[in-house]
């Protein structure tokens, strides 16, 4: 009997199913009880080499504080071209050596669980993790190989989805057919899917025929942090800060780049580089905001970005219930208290809101349906809680269609039920 591992590695959390007996169960993976399910996708390197995913990162960093390095997001890099490495307290590791780290670790919990080595594994993926097509075939390549490193030998690919579409058909019962619109909406990306579903039909080989379209942006819970940072909180950074360049007299803005870095927290690390440092220094000489650029400094220096962002994010998720929250983080001499208003949000972010709904406008458009011949709507992912997300929805089929839930764990129950589409 062979036993096979879901596995969706997220850009913020990681879930585990796994496939035995013809049937799907979640295993817990960072922690035994119910947020167990879910391993934050963190990585916490010490000085002294040691290694570090999940809860025990964030554990070690919280107690180390700077003497260590802390990477999250690290999904977002596969992608990305011209990061192929990075080094660590002297030590080189490939993009798919540090996603091989978690996904070890993965394994490892899992077949604790079952009692057994586990080779086999269905891992999920975005459906576009990058609109260039070659930078999508590194991205799946780095993902494979990661794999690969972590020991699986047969490794498969699903549309994450596909996988929620998949999860949601688990819930029918046997011969109820649907045509359904699935949106997983996560912390790097938005993944789109009109596919028809059958309850009780778990072992038809092909799926293909039933995917009626596909579709997915780079816009997703990371980038609605980043654009609360960027309007509410990288004031506190120097956002508005002027300062007069060596030589001349007129005064100049701290450079856009330096505060856009700043803004996405996973590269904030890449403000590191001696050059930029010493371009701050200089800033912080003539700089009508000297407080500012002494934040600047030490968010760099301090490695805080982490907590700010834990903040913001909080903030952020509080408004999926009310109308108002506060940012509220103190740091030093920081002293962050940013009311933010929910209608506020959804202003800020209405470019980010567009994108999404200019990419489910298309992804019905490809389907050749029309709204009323989609019979439900499946939302899935934590950036789905956000109502305006909903609203879009609820805009386009009507509020009696959405359905809501399982926000975190339906892609990796999918990629179980997937199994048998593969072995
Ligand atoms: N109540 C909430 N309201 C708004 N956003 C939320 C809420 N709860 C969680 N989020 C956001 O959901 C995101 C994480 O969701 P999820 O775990 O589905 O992502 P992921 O699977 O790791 O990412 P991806 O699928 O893009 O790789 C984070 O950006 C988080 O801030
Ligand atoms: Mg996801």
């Amino acid at each position: 009997m062979q036993i096979v591992f879901g596995i969706d590695f997220g850009t913020t959390n990681s879930a585990l199913s796994v496939f035995r007996n013809g049937t799907v169960e979640m295993l817990t993976v960072d922690g035994s009880d119910r947020a167990g399910e879910l391993m934050r996708s963190v990585l916490f390197f010490n000085e002294d080499n040691e290694i570090f995913a999940g809860q025990e990162a964030i554990r070690q960093y919280v107690s180390d504080g700077a003497d260590g390095r802390f990477m999250q997001s690290i999904k977002t890099f596969l992608p990305n071209t011209s990061f192929d490495s990075t080094e660590i307290f002297g030590k080189r590791y490939g993009i798919d050596d540090l996603v091989a780290i978690i996904l070890r670790k993965i394994k490892a919990r899992g077949e604790e669980h079952v009692g057994c080595p586990v080779d086999s594994v269905v891992l999920g993926r975005p459906v576009v993790f990058s609109t260039d097509p070659d930078k999508d075939a590194v991205a799946e390549q780095r993902l494979e190989k990661a794999a690969r490193k972590a020991g699986f030998k047969n490794i498969w690919f699903q549309y994450e989805p596909v996988a929620a579409a998949m999860a949601y058909e688990d819930s029918l019962e046997a011969g109820q057919e649907r045509i359904v619109f699935i949106g997983d909406f996560g912390g790097g990306t938005s993944d789109f899917s009109v596919i028809r579903v059958k309850g009780g039909d778990f072992s038809r080989s092909n799926r293909r025929s039933d995917v009626l379209s596909l579709g997915g942006v780079y816009v997703a819970g990371d980038k609605f942090d980043s654009q609360v940072m960027w309007d509410k909180v990288a004031c506190h950074f120097g956002r508005h800060a002027r300062y007069k360049a060596m030589g001349k007299d007129e005064w100049v803005n701290v450079p856009r780049s330096i505060i856009y870095t700043l803004c996405q927290w996973h590269r904030i690390p890449m403000l590191r580089a001696r050059k930029t440092r010493e371009h701050i220094r200089l800033i912080k000489e003539t700089t009508d905001s000297r407080q500012a650029i002494e934040n600047l400094e030490n968010i760099i220096s301090d490695n805080y970005g982490f907590f700010l962002f834990q903040a913001i994010e909080k903030a952020k998720c509080e408004l999926s219930e009310r109308d108002h929250s506060l940012i509220s983080f103190v740091e030093r001499d920081l002293r962050v208290s940013e009311r933010i208003g929910k209608v506020e949000f959804e202003t800020l972010n209405a470019d980010n809101f567009q994108q999404i709904a200019d990419c489910i406008d298309d992804v019905i458009t490809r389907s050749g349906l029309l709204p009323t011949q989609i019979d439900t709507v499946f939302l899935t992912g934590g950036t789905s809680r956000i109502p305006h997300i909903r609203m879009l929805f609820a805009e386009r089929f009507g509020q009696d269609k959405l359905e809501n839930r399982d926000a975190f764990t339906s892609v990796a129950h999918g990629l179980g039920s997937s199994v048998p589409l593969f072995v």
